[in-house]
């Protein structure tokens, strides 16, 4: 597919995924989420796709909805306006199941649903200056669809105080909730970024996609229930051909095949 606002470089296993609209901060409309979903599931069939950086293209990640689109939603019925937001949760949720390490490069500002895509990304890196924000109540609607990914990470607490008040915060704040890994000058952004890249490159394909996969089934729920799932995801990938030279090559003090 040919995108008009996403710009996709990939260089071996790591694909760099940006968001290129940048006279509107890459706001995002139906074409951008349409372009971010079929990114997405064509990355999600790729298993040679080990890393993705995703980034925004010009002075921001991303000021969230497009405002203007947003807007026209008034003239569709309440049966399209669903189907619209539906196809928008469906992109964030393609993007959180991605089973390759999703690192998240944000300077500038990450607002509404900009902050939604931080929350999808398993690390995120995030310039000093940067603002982040569930602005969607100052603009009065709700941080609908991106909630489900926003609470596992920064907490019920943090959310209904940065939610409700909609207010904008700092990256060292961002960090302190868990939204945010590392907060570096926009200098040290790449090579912060670069020095995440390799070390996921040095975890194994298939047990990065099974961990990914095992951790939010095992989020909140009580270790007896989760006994048997977690029991059969290792006993399946240590006898599996990763995890056989996985451990072989610690015992044999070498390098495992799949690392750089
Ligand atoms: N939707 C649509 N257009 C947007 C937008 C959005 N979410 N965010 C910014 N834009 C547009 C502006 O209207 C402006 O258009 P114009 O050039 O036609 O006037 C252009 O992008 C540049 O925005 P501007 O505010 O001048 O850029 P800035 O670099 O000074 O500030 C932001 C960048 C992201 C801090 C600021 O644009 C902002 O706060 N945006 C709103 C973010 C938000 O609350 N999003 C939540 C949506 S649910």
């Amino acid at each position: 597919m040919a995108y008009q606002f996403l710009t996709v470089r990939r260089e071996a296993a790591v694909e760099r995924v940006t968001l290129n609209r940048p006279d509107v901060r890459n706001a995002f409309n139906e074409q951008v989420i349409a372009e971010l979903a079929e990114w997405a599931r064509g990355a999600a069939d790729d298993t040679g796709l080990r890393v993705v950086v995703l980034a925004g293209a010009g002075k921001v990640f991303s000021a969230g909805a497009d405002a203007e689109w947003m807007a026209r939603m008034a003239g569709y019925s309440q049966e399209e306006n669903v189907r619209d937001a539906a196809r928008a949760a469906a992109m964030f949720r393609a993007i959180n199941a991605l089973p390759c390490v999703v690192i998240g490069r944000i300077h500038g500002a990450a607002l509404g649903g900009g902050s939604g895509l931080a929350a999808v990304c398993d690390i995120v890196v995030a310039t000093d200056a940067t603002l982040f924000g569930f602005t969607e109540t100052k603009l009065g609607i709700l941080p609908a669809m991106i909630s489900p990914f926003v609470l596992p990470k920064i907490g019920m607490s943090a959310a209904r105080e940065l939610c409700l008040t909609g207010t904008r915060f700092s990256a060292a704040r961002a960090r302190e909730i868990g939204l945010v890994h590392a907060v570096v000058p926009e200098a040290a952004l790449d090579a912060t970024v670069q020095r995440y890249v390799d070390e996921a490159l040095t975890a194994a394909p298939t047990a990065v996609a099974a961990t990914k996969a095992l951790l939010p089934q095992v989020w909140g729920r009580a270790p007896e229930e989760v006994a048997e799932r977690t029991a059969v995801a290792i006993a399946v990938q240590r006898a599996s051909p990763e995890g056989q030279e996985g451990l072989r090559a610690f015992l044999e003090k070498r390098k495992a095949t799949w690392a750089p």
